[in-house]
């Protein structure tokens, strides 16, 4: 796990090479095998591999989503807030997980955020993306993943990497001894 961890990497370019259909299945069973509170599982995973649907969904927001348009998949993650109260946390477990598992995968991948964000001013990326997609209006989009064979190498994480200062024995303040 721990090799995994150092291992994954926000990959935003892709080869333009279709995912294996078993590489799909896995990823959408990832995401249903996310842990949510009190197993209310308020998430739907919508799978979008056309590539017009994928443009469109490169511009949800003005920065940091325009990688989206070259990968394989992106994975539209949303939730009914009437399900339960902590949809932002169960929706970002199902995130992690799905980009947890494509790096398991060797497939690169990387984390795109859309709840609290604009499509242009006045809008938000979420309603730009649930209109696109037809997704119910009761529904928030939390985030895509983005998924598509790497196009670019990132160097794992090593121990040297990690911010013990950001870990603390028994009270606040107390450094982890490392
Ligand atoms: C909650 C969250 C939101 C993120 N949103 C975006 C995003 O909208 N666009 C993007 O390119 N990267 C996004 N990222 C990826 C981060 O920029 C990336 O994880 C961070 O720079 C660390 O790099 P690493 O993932 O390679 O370790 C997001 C990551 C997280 C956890």
């Amino acid at each position: 796990m721990l090799n995994l961890l150092k291992k994954r990497r926000s990959i935003r370019r892709y080869k333009q090479t279709p995912l294996k259909p078993e590489e799909m299945q896995c990823l959408v069973k990832a995401a249903l095998l996310s842990p949510s509170s009190r197993g209310r599982q308020p998430w739907e995973f919508i799978m979008v591999t056309d590539p017009i649907v994928l443009e469109k969904l490169s511009v949800s927001k003005p920065h940091s989503a325009a990688f989206l348009k070259s990968a394989a998949l992106g994975v539209v993650i949303v939730a009914d807030p009437g399900i339960s109260d902590v949809w932002v946390e169960d929706t970002s477990i199902a995130a992690t997980l799905v980009h947890l598992t494509a790096a398991s995968m060797d497939l690169g991948s990387c984390w795109i955020q859309i709840r609290g964000r604009e499509h242009r001013p006045g809008e938000k990326a979420g309603d730009y993306i649930k209109n696109l997609l037809e997704i119910p209006e009761k529904y928030e989009v939390e985030a895509i993943v983005a998924v598509g064979y790497p196009d670019e190498n990132k160097a794992p994480r090593t121990e040297k990497d990690l911010p013990y200062e950001k870990a603390h024995l028994e009270k606040f303040g107390t450094p982890w001894p490392n």
